[in-house]
């Protein structure tokens, strides 16, 4: 068997994708060799039987030995170790979370179920690299991968509701640790049914503005409110992470101008909201000609065995379309389908997906198996 680099395995996104492969058994594909930034020479993980010691992930030379590396460590180990390791003449296959590589005309996004002749066409060239896709594009298009895929979308508007997950596993823990301050700090008015409720919110209200509400990951209080501007301001009033909607999405279709056609446009705005770590998305679809509901939905579960058309009915939806009905399990529900007031092919919609499943873990494994045949 192929030995196979691991590198971040023990972070959020890395734990999650070792977890799964534990699930599908793909550890008998490969012999895994872990590497570590912080403990080289340490223990392999209990659950990994044979491994050898930990080895050092910045030693190029280790690392060369590799035919196949899959990295959940981050961008800036990706910055600073993969241009070193092609220049050292590695010629490896290089699996990567990390957003630094993805729009590379050499890299490609990999997300099988929806992408898989383009991933298949990118190793018959000899491509060698192979990176996730940001989480809110690969969850919309594990949902949405019937319309896309039967050239349905003319374009689409998402307005996104996404997890504190998304910023890491340090943002998550400042997001329950604000809920509870601010729990506590209204705790005795509303024990006591009496109170009033305007005055416990004056004391939520004076609790979240205060400057010892711990907020260094979010810059601001997130529980309780929304911050509507995610990862890094592009200068053009657009958020890097609303860029990527467009750009990943065709990149992972194989369409827009690289590909010698029209891409289609993508746009919206994405909003951080106190969920978890699933992230959920609004979308406005303004289909290439009107296709009755019955037959979208059709597509829809054609599209992809994840995909789950949920009923446009009130209890449906609060059961089935939320996050908490969602996380840790592979499904990405899409439901609230109706055509609008707009006219009939204008489609309202909204999905739902476990950003550290579909969003991150996910794509990599199972192009890990690809890679291994
Ligand atoms: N950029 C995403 C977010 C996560 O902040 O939610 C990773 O794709």
């Amino acid at each position: 068997t192929q030995a196979v680099g691991l590198v971040g395995w023990r972070g959020m996104v890395g734990s999650v994708l070792m977890q799964r492969m534990l699930d599908e058994n793909d550890f008998s594909l490969f012999e895994p060799v872990f590497f570590s930034t912080s403990n080289a020479g340490g223990k392999a993980p209990a659950w990994a039987e044979g491994a050898g010691a930990l080895q050092d992930a910045y030693d190029i030379e280790a690392l060369k030995k590799l035919p196949v590396i899959v990295t959940a460590q981050g961008g800036d180990y990706t910055t600073a170790v993969y241009s070193k390791l092609r220049s050292a003449g590695w010629d490896g296959i290089w699996i990567d979370a990390a957003s630094t590589l993805r729009m590379a005309d050499d890299a490609i996004i990999v997300l099988d179920p929806v992408n898989r002749p383009v991933i298949d066409a990118a190793l018959k060239r000899g491509i060698k690299n192979y990176v996730g896709g940001n989480c809110t594009v690969s969850c919309m298009l594990m949902g949405l991968a019937g319309l896309f895929n039967n050239d349905l979308v003319e374009w689409m508007t998402s307005m996104t509701y996404q997890a504190a997950s998304g910023g890491g596993a340090q943002h998550m823990r400042e997001l329950l640790t604000q809920f509870g301050l601010l729990n506590e700090s209204v705790k005795l008015q509303l024990d006591d049914p009496a109170s009033a409720i305007l005055d416990i919110d004056r004391g939520v209200l004076a609790k979240q503005q205060h400057a010892d509400l711990p907020r260094d990951h979010f810059g601001v209080p997130l529980a309780g409110s929304l911050i509507p501007w995610i990862d890094k301001d592009l200068g053009n009033g657009v958020s890097r992470e609303e860029w990527k909607a467009e750009a990943e999405t065709n990149k992972i279709l194989g369409r827009g101008e690289a590909f010698g056609t029209a891409p289609t446009p993508i746009d919206g705005l994405c909003v951080r909201i106190g969920a978890m770590r699933c992230h959920s998305q609004a979308l406005t679809i303004k289909l290439k000609r009107d296709v009755p509901l019955d037959e979208i939905s059709d597509l829809l579960r054609e599209g992809s065995k994840w995909a789950k058309v949920v009923p446009n009915e009130r209890e449906a939806t609060m059961q089935q379309l939320t996050p908490v009905a969602v996380t840790g399990t592979l499904d990405i529900p899409v439901g609230r389908l109706r055509k609008m007031s707009m006219g009939s092919e204008y489609l309202s919609a909204f999905t739902v997906g476990d950003q550290l499943l579909w969003g991150a873990a996910e794509p990599l494994r199972r192009m890990l198996r690809i890679t291994l045949g």
